[in-house]
């Protein structure tokens, strides 16, 4: 091959670009905001193979670095050949570049690279997604050797970024009840990694995605500005992204699955196709990046994303397991009272050898418990039609209590070792989703829900365990294990959703343990934490917002934490809303303003869900007490504002402006105060007749916001509306 050869991905935005040398090495030579004339990449310097300061090998900023021949950093592909030998070296071969839609938006790009002495070879996949300035990588590994090659680390990424000088990581670690807690460092030399082996899920304890900031921290006090990095892994299982700063002090990116007990011994002629990581760059700070997610999830992940959602009553936290037919069915009525779209009925319904009466029976046995419901979930749905709202129902189909007829009757389908004893994630164990009776199994339980009940309106998908002693009883590789359950559960999921393409599902996992883009493609929204404390969730939901649209997040009001009904209506309206407490134990007052709520967010969901999100204010700022948010509408003349009280030293509050963001300067807004509590003092209420967004953005407003007023929700019309 001649000179070099440059591969720009590029959105309208951002670009990645890969140069390929004379000897066939591919690499990233620039990850940054899109050059005006794409013949400038090929000014960028190389790092050239020097020993001593420098490159020792060529390979430091490889788009897929290979292990084993001279490489000496971490590899993003390591593997076991037929015949033992453990190294690899990839060359490029070819690229293609073509469009996947009518207008050009979504372009993948294919780099086709082969090891010069083995049969094997790898593609890398970006699909780039022009307008929404999203890239998504993914590699796919096949070979022809005479047996099998063991894949002992299988990437979906690797990037390399080489014009930054610092790098600021912000991830977002938890527990239960206190997920996605943010937490910022500078990457220092050597690698930092973010990871979980956890097996069901992603995140819990380490959320899949990240931010990065270059040159210096992310400025959260003012999200316009700032070059940042946004990144995502699209799996649900265990994963690895390791942050490497190089002796050249260079940032070396390498996400994938973890290779943690997952060795994968891959047969000739197949494919073993990694999950995507997604990424978006900005040199627009935050606020950009949160768009992008939130238009490209809607758009192109999420089903109906950009369609509407159900208001809901769960009886979760008002009945926990202790229901019948009579109480559900006064439940019914009290959701019809409240005026939401669907009566949700929770955990508990099933099991008759072993009563669902509690958390450590009965999980795998889906048959309706005759004493609590004589006449079935037929009745109930009949009784939500004759209260005209819609019937969801609340499954845990992966999962299994040791006392059930399931682990009774199917021992062999439960992940457990053989000769360990048992050890229970609230007392239960995980079914082998990699065995496929175990997936018709799963695929069969929701499959009959609908095939009984075509009137079923919604799912709830909860999934409440995590998987210790991993061993399957039927796989014929164990390590292949971790990897199977996933893609076992996308299949299921694959096949629900093709029979079922529109039926709401909540993502439910005893809170955020499971929020990733990978089982997002599957479901309509996500339940982000168990955790509905008004304060907390101010927080919890600051940190989704980031990379997942509102209206995928679900939001319940219920009895959580000590905040006034208004201020947990008001934060958990900034989603999709929904309720969890006992209705007919609202007092006048409280009833009313759930009504009008309602009533006012059927007006106004559709500015939240499908508008964009600002974060004016941040709750982490000292010496502020507030946050603060707003949704303006594609049109901007609609807008809705949100802000709370976060802090309680003396005389917190917004006590002065804030800067509104989003708005047309041109347009003259009307500003009025919804969800008023009933017997508010009327003096204090915000209302203006017409002020210019100019103003408001330039000069701010303040909302009033104060120990009395903890939370204020406030409607911008445009004049003329
Ligand atoms: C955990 C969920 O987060 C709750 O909302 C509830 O569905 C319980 N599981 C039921 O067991």
């Amino acid at each position: 091959m001649g000179a070099n050869l440059h591969i720009p991905i590029e959105t309208e935005c951002t670009a990645l670009v890969i140069r390929v040398n004379q000897q066939c090495d591919f690499s990233t030579v620039y990850i940054g905001k899109r050059l005006a004339n794409p013949k400038d990449y090929e000014l960028i310097p190389s790092f050239e193979a020097k020993q001593f300061n420098g490159d020792y090998t060529g390979l430091y900023s490889s788009a897929y670095t290979p292990n084993g021949t001279r490489n000496l950093l971490e590899p993003a592909l390591q593997v076991i050949h037929a015949d033992q030998n453990p190294s690899l070296d990839l060359k490029y071969v070819s690229h293609q570049q073509k469009s996947l839609d009518q207008s050009n938006e979504v372009i993948l790009t294919k780099i086709y690279l082969k090891d010069p002495v083995y049969p094997f070879e790898v593609i890398l996949h970006y699909r780039a997604y022009y307008k929404e300035n999203i890239i998504e990588q993914w590699s796919s590994i096949q070979h022809n050797e005479t047996d099998s090659v063991r894949l002992q680390k299988y990437s979906s990424a690797n990037l390399y970024f080489s014009t930054f000088h610092q790098y600021y990581l912000t991830h977002f670690h938890g527990a239960w009840a206190r997920e996605m807690i943010p937490e910022e460092i500078q990457l220092t030399a050597g690698i930092k990694v973010l990871d979980t082996k956890l097996g069901t899920r992603a995140d819990l304890f380490q959320a899949p995605s990240f931010l990065l900031s270059f040159n210096q921290p992310i400025n959260y006090e003012n999200e316009d500005s700032g070059e940042v990095f946004a990144g995502t892994l699209a799996w649900t299982g265990n994963y690895k992204i390791e942050f490497e700063i190089d002796s050249m002090r260079n940032l070396r990116l390498i996400a994938g699955i973890n290779p943690y007990a997952s060795e994968y011994f891959l047969i000739p002629n197949k494919e073993f196709v990694t999950p995507s990581f997604l990424f978006t760059y900005s040199s627009q700070g935050l606020s950009t990046i949160s768009h992008r997610w939130h238009q490209w999830a809607r758009k192109y992940r999420v089903p109906d994303g950009q369609g509407n959602r159900l208001t809901l009553l769960n009886n979760w936290e008002s009945t926990y397991f202790d229901f019948d037919e009579a109480k559900l069915t006064s439940l019914i009525q009290d959701a019809r009272q409240l005026g939401v779209d669907l009566f949700l009925l929770d955990d508990g319904w099933f099991g008759n050898k072993y009563p669902r009466d509690n958390d450590s029976a009965g999980l795998g046995d889906w048959q309706v418990n005759r004493r609590k419901l004589p006449n079935g979930i037929g009745y109930l749905i009949s009784q939500a039609q004759a209260n005209n709202i819609q019937f969801g129902i609340w499954i845990e189909p992966e999962m299994v209590n040791p006392r059930s007829e399931l682990y009774e009757n199917h021992p062999d389908w439960v992940i457990k070792l053989p000769n360990r004893s048992e050890y229970y994630f609230r007392n239960q164990l995980v079914l082998d989703m990699s065995n496929p009776q175990v997936q018709e199994f799963v695929f069969d339980i929701v499959d009959r829900l609908f095939t009984d009940h075509p009137q079923l309106a919604y799912i709830k998908w909860d999934c409440n365990a995590v998987i210790y002693n991993a061993y399957s009883p039927t796989n014929l590789h164990q390590s292949h294990l971790y990897v199977d359950y996933v893609r076992g559960l996308y299949d299921i999921l694959d096949r629900l959703r093709k029979k079922y393409p529109s039926v709401p599902i909540m993502l439910c996992s005893g809170g955020g343990g499971r929020v990733d883009y990978g089982i997002l493609q599957y479901f309509t929204e996500f339940w982000p934490s168990d955790n509905t404390d008004g304060l907390e969730r101010v927080f919890i939901q600051w940190n989704y917002s980031f990379f997942f649209p509102t209206i995928t997040l679900c939001n319940h009001v219920t009895n959580w934490g000590k905040q006034s009904l208004k201020f947990r209506t008001d934060v958990a309206m900034m989603g999709k809303l929904g309720y969890d407490l006992v209705v007919s134990k609202l007092n006048e007052n409280e009833l009313k303003f759930s009504q009008q709520v309602l009533h006012d967010y059927a007006r106004l969901k559709s500015i939240i869900w499908h508008g964009r999100l600002f974060r004016l204010v941040s709750p982490y700022r000292l010496n502020r007490d507030i946050a603060s948010l707003i949704y303006v509408n594609a049109e901007q003349d609609q807008a809705v504002w949100f802000t709370y009280l976060v802090g309680n030293r003396y005389l917190a509050g917004s006590n002065g402006v804030i800067r509104l963001k989003g708005l047309n300067p041109l347009t003259m807004y009307k500003i009025q105060e919804i969800n008023i509590y009933p017997g508010t003092d009327q003096s204090t209420i915000v209302s203006v007749q017409s002020i210019s967004g100019d103003y408001l953005m330039t000069y701010g407003f303040d909302p009033v916001v104060d120990v009395q007023r903890a939370s204020v929700v406030l409607q911008l019309t445009n004049v003329m509306n």
